[in-house]
């Protein structure tokens, strides 16, 4: 059920009154806070358990409320948040005073972005200040995609979850440090570098020349409960079967060429033709497997263009090592 007006109301003081909001957008489920107030954006880390070193993003309403935020913006990020906001893209920037020290994890950056979701820009506007807001999910785990996936994973530790139905995008903001003129990419996500590439009118740097910080890019994130390994397209049916045969229960992302093919496995997801449909089912897809006992379950990455990007970034990601979290 999509959140009502009341709703609204009721998450905007919650958060007025230092408690927590699960809120929609149109790429993940956030848990937000407001970015304003130390106390609750540290009740954020304590329900997530996450390291408090780990910066989040303040969420604002529009790209006019920019300024209030941050400072010293290039003419460059200027540009990308008039072309992409709302939408999918966060912008690292020098931090505002108003941004306090616990929302950047300690950095004198901030990531902003303005969310493209009715429900979650009716919040902004009705609460008027930025919202911090991480993705709804336990640290390191698979971030939600939908209300019930939030309230599996983090229960009472929200006060109050606004539904807004399944998540459009399904993997997370790009984020871009836009600190200087020469942009880079921090995180693949919902804006493709095509896209980027497109308005910056140049390829972009590669992202080894940026010298900004990024904790919180763990080997292991967005993992589910079953181990993950990843495998050549051709092996994938191969690879499945022979560890169901060794009596693992077997979970298997099949992708297109692979459409149809029967596969003696626990359990089998096709996964969409089109790298939208893919990036949309994603995190539901590793949830489902996860509920259906799995555990193991074998993929192979799609091309990294456009979407494939973000996707084969979260995929690797899923199979990291699980040590070091
Ligand atoms: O789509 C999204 O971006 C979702 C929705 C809820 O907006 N949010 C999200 O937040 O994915 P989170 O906390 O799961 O990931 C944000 C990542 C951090 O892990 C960190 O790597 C990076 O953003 N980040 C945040 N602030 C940063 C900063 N000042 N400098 C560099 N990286 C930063
Ligand atoms: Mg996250």
């Amino acid at each position: 059920m999509t959140a009502t007006t009341s709703d609204i109301d009721k998450a905007a003081g919650v958060l007025r009154a230092g408690g927590l909001v699960a809120l929609p957008t149109e790429t993940v489920y956030g848990l937000g806070a407001n970015a304003e107030d130390p106390a609750a954006v540290s009740r954020i880390f304590q329900a997530k358990g996450r390291p408090p070193s780990h910066p989040l993003i303040v969420h604002i309403g529009g790209a006019e409320h920019l300024d209030d935020w941050v400072q010293d913006v290039p003419a460059t990020a200027r540009l990308l948040a008039e072309h992409f906001w709302p939408g999918p893209l966060t912008l690292v920037l020098r931090r505002g005073p108003r941004v306090p020290l616990e929302a950047t994890g300690g950095l004198e950056t901030v990531a902003v972005r303005v969310p493209d979701h009715p429900v979650a820009l009716a919040l902004l506007a009705a609460f008027g200040g930025g919202v911090t807001a991480p993705s709804a999910n336990r640290f390191g785990s698979v971030s939600p995609t939908t209300a019930d996936d939030v309230r599996a994973e983090l229960g009472d530790a929200v006060d109050f979850v606004l539904d807004g139905g399944p998540c459009e995008v399904g993997v997370e903001s790009t984020i871009v440090d836009a600190t200087s003129d020469l942009p880079t990419v921090l995180r693949p996500g919902g804006v493709t570098r095509e896209d980027l590439e497109a308005v910056l009118g140049h390829p972009l740097a590669v992202p080894a020349t940026s010298t900004v910080r990024v904790p919180g890019q763990h080997p292991s994130h967005y993992a589910p409960r079953a181990r993950v390994v990843l495998v050549e397209p051709e092996k994938l049916v191969i690879e499945a079967e022979a560890a169901q045969k060794l009596g693992q229960q077997v979970g298997v992302l099949l992708s297109p060429p692979f459409a149809g093919t029967p596969v003696k496995a626990h359990a089998v997801v096709e996964v969409p033709a089109s790298l939208a449909g893919y990036a949309r089912g994603l995190y539901g897809f590793l949830r489902a497997l996860d509920q259906r006992g799995c555990d193991l379950i074998v993929a192979s990455l799609p091309v990294e263009e456009g979407l494939g990007l973000a996707i084969a970034n979260r995929l690797r990601r899923a199979a990291g090592p699980r040590s070091i979290v």
